[in-house]
């Protein structure tokens, strides 16, 4: 188990537009999916590469492809906000999706949605969801996924609060968490502080 918070410049330049209330639809969902990219690099630090052979210019040689068993599952909505940036990298992976959303009232996971690959169980998952708040939505959806036999799941959040990250490690200590920032806590309505508000909301302009 690991919990990374991936400190690099590019990404927390780029978080600060995320987080200024002023920015807009469009500069938002721009710089989510940079930021997701950024991110997938350290991600996918300990995915094992297949080794093929090469014809160079000059002679046959050694190298090395990503494995063609990725699938990425973004979680519903806000999770589809990080999706194209991480495809702009591992192009060849399958996506599936799980539909969860928070009741307002009791902050408790709902879910309303799933497809997956159907031979999901044999694939590294990459599941993504903007913020981890009280890590209901994300310890929904790994529950989930392991029904369906995946094992070997990594959680890549941008924002995420200490409580959620505890519960997410106790509730499932094998899957690794990579956050662009570990903010504060979750105020008196489960939003991350400082955070940047409703994600779902600001990527898809439904406020
Ligand atoms: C947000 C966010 C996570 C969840 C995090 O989704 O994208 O899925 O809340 O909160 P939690 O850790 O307390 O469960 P939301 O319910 O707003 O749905 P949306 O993505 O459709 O906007
Ligand atoms: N969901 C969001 O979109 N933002 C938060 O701060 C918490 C949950």
């Amino acid at each position: 188990m690991a919990v990374i918070e991936v400190n690099h410049p590019l990404i927390q330049h780029k978080l600060t537009f995320l987080r200024d209330k002023n920015t807009g639809t469009k500069l938002f969902r721009e710089t989510l999916n940079e930021i997701a990219g950024l991110m997938t690099y350290e991600a996918t630090k300990n995915v094992q590469l297949q080794e093929v052979t090469v014809e160079t210019p000059l002679m046959t040689t050694k190298a090395y492809t990503m494995p063609e068993d990725v699938a990425i599952v973004p979680i519903l909505r806000a999770g589809l906000g990080m999706t194209e940036g991480i495809t702009a990298l591992i192009p060849t992976a399958k996506i599936g999706h799980v539909g969860v959303y928070r009741d307002e009232e009791t902050l408790e996971p709902v879910y309303y949605y799933c497809k997956l690959p159907n031979d999901i169980a044999e694939r590294k998952v990459l599941l993504v969801d903007p913020m981890l708040a009280t890590g209901g939505s994300a310890i929904y959806a790994i529950d989930y996924l392991k029904e369906q036999g995946v094992k070997d799941i990594v959680f890549m959040c941008l924002v995420a609060a200490p409580e959620g990250i505890e519960k997410v490690v106790a509730k499932h200590p094998d899957v690794d968490i990579y956050a662009a920032k570990i903010d504060e806590g979750l105020d008196e309505n489960g939003y991350i502080y400082p955070g940047l508000g409703d994600c779902g909301d600001r990527i898809f302009g439904t406020k």
